[in-house]
């Protein structure tokens, strides 16, 4: 199924969004970048980028997302703040595929000074063509919505 999926980076991961927002235009995906440029000289804040595709992957305008930084860290710490919205940072092969099958991301994000830009490409491929799971791990994902209502994150 095509995708419409947001992707944004701040200094550290602009060259890593241009790579993957390339392989990805060269797939059924609709992809839409959120910053920041590439020719962008100066260092930006991740959370700005971070916020702009969680938003948008929260209210459903986004099918997906994936965020570049230097560590995947703070990106993942700021979209996770949206309701709706689970990010995960991989840096591998498994944490791709779980992050997937076991928790359903919405938002991959990555570490464009942790993880080589190729291996980046392809852990974005298994990541969107790994199925989700769901039975048991879908109940575990409906515990997170309950917490998130319990929780500033659900206002
Ligand atoms: C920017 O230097 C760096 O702090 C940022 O890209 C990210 O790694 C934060 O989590």
């Amino acid at each position: 199924m095509a995708l419409t999926i947001g992707i944004g980076a701040d200094h550290a991961g602009k060259e890593l969004k241009q790579l993957i927002a390339e392989m990805l235009r060269l797939t059924e995906h609709h992809v839409v970048d959120y910053g920041v440029a590439a020719d962008c000289k100066t260092s930006v804040d991740y959370p700005d980028y971070a916020a702009a595709v969680a938003s948008d992957v929260s209210n459903g305008k986004l099918d997906a997302g994936i965020l570049v930084c230097g560590t995947g860290i703070g990106m993942q710490i700021a979209a996770n703040k949206f309701p709706g919205v689970r990010a995960a940072t991989v840096w591998d092969e498994f944490s791709a595929k779980m992050a997937k099958e076991h928790n359903n991301a919405n938002i991959l994000c990555l570490g464009a000074r942790t993880t080589n830009h190729m291996r980046a490409t392809e852990l974005v491929k298994l990541w969107l063509d790994t199925p989700f799971g769901g039975s048991r791990h879908q109940a575990r994902l409906d515990k997170i919505r309950e917490v998130e209502r319990r929780t500033s994150v659900g206002h």
